[in-house]
């Protein structure tokens, strides 16, 4: 990795776009270093991935691009929103594999997002209408969430016991199996905005006073049995991690955000997987921005592995980072959902289309979902 950064500094970037240089991560040749970042979009009826995703992801894959796939749910108590794709059934895998297949088909290389929703959630997404469950009893506060419901559709969530939360563990087991049955090249595990594996870690949700709470270690010591576990089950070398230690989003505050970030950071380093990938804060200013990308650097100096970052970033903001060896790749959300040719928008410096926000999250299949154009329309 070092090597990679070194070649960067001393080719220059005069004449060079950074975004657009190959890289390796673990045996993954990557063609450049624009990865689609995961989004759900509530398009996945019966929270089953559906035919018209294939178009969708495979409009957004280039030959050695890296995509990540849409938080999909790794148990019946996983999910939150309407319209979340699962992977944990058999009809989930086949409903993903024509999707991965055309992913590949064009040279891509697709991870799956594990993802549970934790409290923030309802009875109406939990099986027999129980409650939702989480490391904590006190519900999220009051807040606006993507579906348009507020704070006071949450229920206190039922607080996991121990033997509960081994349980959980094997879920994820289980779902990574899946992943890699359904063709996917590995899987992330959503550790991050405030669901489940976010609210064990961060201290305003964590209330815990056994052995999942309380200390940093205590802490963060069930996503570490939760990345233990899935590459014990897929190798370590095709997981991931998603953290965001800075948001508080779902009422997912810490208290110490740089220190749990940095811990993390190096812990999962004993487990050897293949990427961390971290939310900066979105930011309103241009110097704060600037502070706040410089905030990650403890942690991408402390991780071994392929470190990714994301938040709110633009063509400018990415070469940047990547030029300056504050990352090895960079996720684009928003800008990759309206741009289906990203990267060759990047490589073209050419203008980007707009995001419509109020498509983001509607269940078209098609409206705000495969129909932003592309620069050459023909494609
Ligand atoms: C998120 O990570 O913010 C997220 C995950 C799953 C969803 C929506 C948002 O369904």
């Amino acid at each position: 990795m070092e090597e990679q950064r070194e070649e960067i500094y001393e080719s220059g970037t005069i004449g060079i776009i950074p975004l657009l240089t190959p890289y390796k991560m673990g045996k993954f040749d990557l063609s450049h270093r624009v990865v689609l970042a995961p989004q759900s979009r509530l398009r996945s009826y019966n929270f089953t991935a559906q035919p018209h995703a294939i178009l969708y992801y495979s409009q957004r894959t280039t030959p050695g691009g890296f995509l990540i796939g849409e938080a999909s749910g790794i148990s019946d108590t996983a999910q939150g929103y309407p319209n979340t794709p699962g992977i944990w059934t058999k009809e989930h895998v086949e409903a993903w594999k024509p999707i991965v297949n055309a992913v590949h088909e064009k040279g891509g290389i697709f991870f799956c997002q594990l993802w549970h929703a934790g409290r923030v959630s309802n009875y109406s997404y939990q099986p027999n209408g129980s409650p939702p469950i989480s490391c904590t009893d006190q519900p999220i506060k009051s807040e606006f969430h993507i579906d348009g419901s507020d704070g006071a559709s949450f229920p206190p969530p039922h607080r996991l016991t121990v033997e509960e939360i081994s349980q959980v563990i094997n879920d994820f087991r289980n779902a990574a199996k899946n992943a890699i049955e359904a063709g996917f090249d590995g899987v992330e595990i959503h550790g991050a905005n405030g669901y489940l594996v976010d609210q064990f870690m961060k201290d305003q949700v964590n209330d815990r006073t056994d052995e999942y709470g309380g200390s940093l270690a205590n802490r963060c010591r069930f996503p570490l049995q939760l990345v233990e576990a899935v590459a014990d089950e897929i190798g370590a070398d095709r997981v991931g991690i998603r953290l965001s230690p800075y948001a508080d989003y779902n009422d997912s505050g810490d208290s110490n955000p740089e220190a749990l970030g940095f811990y993390m950071a190096e812990a999962l380093n004993k487990y050897n997987i293949l990427y961390c990938h971290v939310i900066e804060p979105r930011m309103v200013t241009q110097f704060e921005k600037l502070a706040t990308r410089k905030s990650l650097l403890p942690m991408r100096n402390a991780f071994r592995g392929t470190f990714i970052v994301a938040g709110g970033y633009d063509g400018e903001d990415g070469n940047n980072v990547i030029s300056q060896g504050g990352a090895d790749l960079v996720a684009f959300g928003r800008l990759f959902l309206a741009n289906p040719d990203l990267p060759r928008r990047f490589e073209l410096i050419s203008t980007l289309n707009k995001y419509d926000r109020s498509t983001f999250y509607t269940f078209d299949p098609v409206v705000g979902y495969t129909d932003y154009p592309f620069l050459d329309s023909n494609k």
